[in-house]
């Protein structure tokens, strides 16, 4: 079995052995190894589980299509998440009936997957990790919000490596407004400018 083969067989494990609290299903990452370029998500939702790769849903078609605006596409990138299991919370309505949805992991469920995250990075050896949302950026620096870091190169000398923290493209669609829109849109633009002028990748 190689490296990339155990990685997956112990996601598995985990994800299978898992009991403390409602999941829905898992995923691995997706993408090249290794790559110059990585992304890292927070957790997958039910269109990922059903497709079986990370950000296919609503917010993965935001995050294609800014990629598409830089002049990437998915085959160039290796993207990822920091929890590999979807986390869920069911709740019992009125009616009797149980409604699934979508709950952002617990640190205890991050940390689960620290090693195996950690190895992922490893295997890939990217120039830049591009945190999307808190999730990533708490697990992988310490910073305690976006807010405070978005849009900028930061080295970490933890990791050895460049991360250029970003909001969630789902943040966009709990932010319907210009203000948010055209900052979001700066990101991006930046990220370009950092892989083209800054890094040269
Ligand atoms: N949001 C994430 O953070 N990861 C996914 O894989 C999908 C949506």
């Amino acid at each position: 079995m190689d490296n990339y083969e155990y990685l997956k067989s112990k996601i598995k494990d985990i994800c299978e052995n898992y009991k403390d609290n409602p999941t829905g299903g898992w995923i691995t990452g997706d993408g090249p190894i290794p790559a110059n370029v990585m992304f890292i998500g927070e957790a997958p939702g039910k269109t990922e589980i059903e497709e079986g790769k990370p950000f296919v849903g609503v917010a993965g078609k935001t995050f294609e299509g800014y990629l598409n605006l830089l002049g990437l596409s998915r085959k160039d990138i290796r993207i990822t998440n920091t929890c590999f299991f979807r986390p869920i919370k069911l709740t019992l309505g009125k009616t009797g009936k149980t409604t699934v949805s979508n709950r952002t992991p617990k640190i205890s469920e991050v940390n689960l997957f620290k090693d195996i995250l950690d190895e992922e990075i490893s295997l890939v050896n990217p120039k830049i990790i591009i945190t999307l949302g808190n999730v990533p950026l708490k697990r992988l620096s310490n910073f305690k919000s976006i807010g405070e870091c978005h849009g900028k190169l930061i080295y970490n000398e933890a990791l050895k490596r460049y991360i250029f923290p970003m909001y969630h493209p789902s943040a966009l669609t709990y932010n319907r407004n210009d203000e948010f829109k055209s900052m979001y849109d700066n990101d991006w633009m930046r990220l370009k400018n950092t892989l083209n002028n800054e890094l040269k990748i």
